[in-house]
């Protein structure tokens, strides 16, 4: 029975040793992965594009707390291989319908030393890119685990112009860094100071969203998809070799994820073409998320909306009631509070916000600083802050209640949690009913500060499962959620639509109290940090000085006026922000028209002309209609957009109204020149605009009504 057992173990092997490297192809050919295990039983893949290298063999496993590491002593078990072909239909979109086709190998691993533990790796690959995961299998032998790290690799093929930022356990709200790969260095990060909690990892560290382009002009993007009950991975820049690294988010011990089988890693997504304009249009991040986890999806719904906020951070009006500090919840009686007078969230404010949405067709309103705990919420990493359910004298919430229904606007709750998340996470089901009662069905959460549980950070494991926890007990109350301060998206609004965008990343704000972001910061965005998905980036500033609220401010957003237009197209969300003073837009109503206009759910998306770094040019269907809106933007140089209309339906004429930089505007000089006119176009068209030094451009097309 013995020499029975040694001979099939035996016979095992030898097959085994004949099948441990695999290569598979795209569905039309043009990726090709290779996976293999050598003699000492570790596991590289490699990647190629157009038969060009672009992940030369790069080296798979994770480290374990007290146990042997799945890095090495591994034999193939098996591989198993699939091609899926199937079209899916998004809540929201940039397209109606999503294409999911992909040929998959399934290695099925063990490692016969360690009591025969198996792990598995799963590989997509798609004609613009790979994902791969890690997989857990339910097995006796290994049921609870923590990874002390994981050994990923990307060995890139050079020495490649690299769009980064500083890696770093919970900040993302940095300026990007253009350089090539050899010249990384993270440690500047550390004199940022606007940024109120950061934790930066060390010299040669960057974060995902990691765009890269080669020598030879191919363009690569690494990130993740579906980072679930895992942290966050950063890349460690090998400078001198071009191997990039993953390392995880740790916990208050350093630890990196815990895991109980079974259980899967998010994926690793490589996205490759040789032109840019395929990186943005990559469904490669959704298709590897899960499905739609609601049977009933029609409470959700995109956004258009205005709300009390930029006039917080120029600072004309201020979050707080009063000049009080130190304060605790629960000692302090508010109607005998002295108010300061510069209180932003007034009903009467309110009122003037709800007014404006009716009028110009807005969704929504947001009001920020309505609850009690502003005068005591700022770097104190302190717990108790917020109830969330007590407004601020002033705030009448019933009445607000009462004057939103009567002009069909509806309110958008603030939650800004301090990152004291203990404290929301008690008070959640309480703060939830509370704006069930009185008719918010949307909230935007805030996470500013140091994390408490302490020792957390917002990338960790720890924080990534409270996103999904908020995000699936909102859906529950049938609330949908704008996360501010979140680890970075990974796609996971296709399993969750009700999750309408998130900030993560340098938002339009800090052009009200910093140096501001460069004109280059938004042709960046599109393939970083909105590769994972919506941002709330909070466009449409049109008093660009800001020394226009208050006089001797020398802040100013680094646009022209018309690049605040196109930003609606440029910048993909379902949940948007027209984010100046209602009083702003009053005097520039004719150019406020394309934000009155503009859709914010779509058909169909084509990506006319990018560059990262450069310019960006987009075109959009809105949802259920024949309309298309067209958004083109650049970096600090003047620039031609050169397009053709081929896209709209032939034989059909349409009115084009192009909002352009005037010939003398300049994002510093001369921000607010701008020039709209009428055309009539069709699907023969072709269209030259100039965009100025800081410019943008915005075009609404609509069928000619005969
Ligand atoms: C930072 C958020 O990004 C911003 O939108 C908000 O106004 C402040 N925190 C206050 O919560
Ligand atoms: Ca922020």
């Amino acid at each position: 029975m013995k020499k029975l057992y040694l001979y099939v173990v035996g016979l095992i092997l030898i097959m085994v040793q004949f099948v441990n490297a695999q290569v598979i192809y795209s569905p039309n050919k043009v990726t090709t992965l290779t996976f293999k295990v050598t003699d000492k039983g570790e596991m590289f893949y490699s990647l190629k594009y157009k038969n060009k290298n672009v992940i030369k063999e790069s080296k798979l496993g994770l480290e374990l707390l007290d146990k042997f590491p799945l890095t090495t002593e591994f034999l193939v078990e098996n591989f198993d291989t699939i091609t899926v072909n199937e079209t899916w239909t998004p809540v929201w979109g940039e397209v109606k319908q999503i294409r999911n086709h992909y040929k998959e190998l399934m290695v099925n691993l063990i490692q016969p030393m360690i009591k025969h533990r198996r792990m598995k790796i799963r590989f997509r690959l798609y004609d613009d890119g790979l994902g791969f995961r890690y997989e857990f299998p339910a097995q006796t032998e290994v049921t609870y685990f923590t990874i002390t790290e994981e050994k990923t690799e990307f060995a890139l093929t050079g020495n490649h112009k690299t769009f980064w930022l500083p890696g770093d356990y919970e900040a993302n709200e940095y300026e990007y860094n253009v350089s090539k790969l050899s010249e990384v260095n993270a440690l500047k990060a550390l004199g940022v100071n606007e940024i109120f909690a950061k934790t930066v990892i060390g010299k040669n560290y960057v974060q995902t969203p990691l765009m890269m382009k080669t020598a030879e002009g191919l363009y690569i993007n690494i990130h993740e998809a579906a980072q679930v009950n895992y942290p966050a991975m950063n890349l460690k820049v090998d400078t001198l070799n071009f191997v990039l690294t993953s390392t995880l988010v740790p916990d208050a011990y350093g630890n990196k994820a815990y895991i109980q089988t079974p259980a899967v890693s998010p994926w690793r997504t490589v996205i490759v073409s040789d032109k840019a304009t395929d990186i943005l249009a990559s469904k490669i991040i959704l298709n590897l998320n899960e499905p739609c986890k609601f049977e009933d999806v029609s409470w959700i719904k995109p956004i258009k909306y205005v709300g009390i906020w930029w006039e917080m951070h120029v600072r004309t009006a201020l979050w707080s009631y009063s000049g009080l500090y130190n304060i605790k919840l629960d000692q302090v009686d508010w109607n005998n509070v002295i108010p300061h007078g510069l209180h932003g969230a007034t009903t009467e404010r309110t009122k003037r916000y709800i007014d404006f949405a009716a009028e110009h067709g807005f969704d929504a309103v947001l009001v920020e600083g309505w609850n009690v705990g502003w005068e005591d919420w700022f770097g104190n990493w302190k717990e108790e802050v917020f109830d969330f359910v007590t407004p601020y004298p002033d705030f009448d919430v019933a009445e607000i209640q009462r004057y939103a229904k009567s002009k069909g606007v509806k309110m958008i709750m603030h939650h800004e949690t301090s990152a004291s998340v203990t404290n929301y996470e008690r008070r959640i089901d309480t703060a939830f009913r509370f704006m069930k009662q009185y008719g918010y069905d949307a909230v935007k959460t805030g996470y500013v500060g140091r994390i408490i549980p302490r020792g957390e950070y917002h990338d960790g494991q720890w924080m990534s499962n409270h996103y999904v926890r908020v995000v699936d007990k909102a859906a529950k109350y049938k609330i949908m959620v704008n996360a501010h301060e979140p680890t970075r998206p990974t796609g996971l609004c296709r399993t969750y639509p009700n999750w309408l965008a998130c900030e993560a990343a340098r938002g339009n704000e800090y052009n009200a109290w910093s140096h501001g972001n460069l004109p280059e910061h938004e042709t960046i965005l599109p393939f970083t940090r909105l590769m994972g998905g919506p941002m709330d980036y909070t466009p449409g500033i049109f008093e660009i000085k800001l020394d226009h609220w208050i006089h001797g401010k020398t802040e100013q957003v680094n646009t022209t006026l018309t690049k605040q237009l196109a930003l609606y197209v440029t910048l993909y969300s379902p949940l948007q922000m027209a984010a100046d003073y209602p009083e702003a837009y009053e005097n520039y109503l004719d150019a406020f028209q394309f934000i009155k206009d503009v859709a914010v759910d779509w058909d169909d998306t084509k990506i006319l002309e990018a560059e990262p770094g450069d310019y960006v040019t987009i075109a959009r269907k809105a949802k259920g209609t024949e309309n298309w809106f067209i958004g083109g933007i650049t970096d600090e140089n003047a620039r031609e957009s050169n397009i053709s209309l081929s896209f709209l339906k032939p034989k059909v004429k349409y009115v084009a109204t192009i909002y352009k930089d005037a010939a003398d505007a300049h994002y510093k000089n001369n921000p607010k020149a701008y020039q709209i006119i009428n055309e009539t176009v069709d699907s023969n068209s072709k269209l030259k605009v100039k965009l100025a030094e800081g410019g943008g451009y915005a075009i609404s097309l609509k069928p000619l009504k005969k």
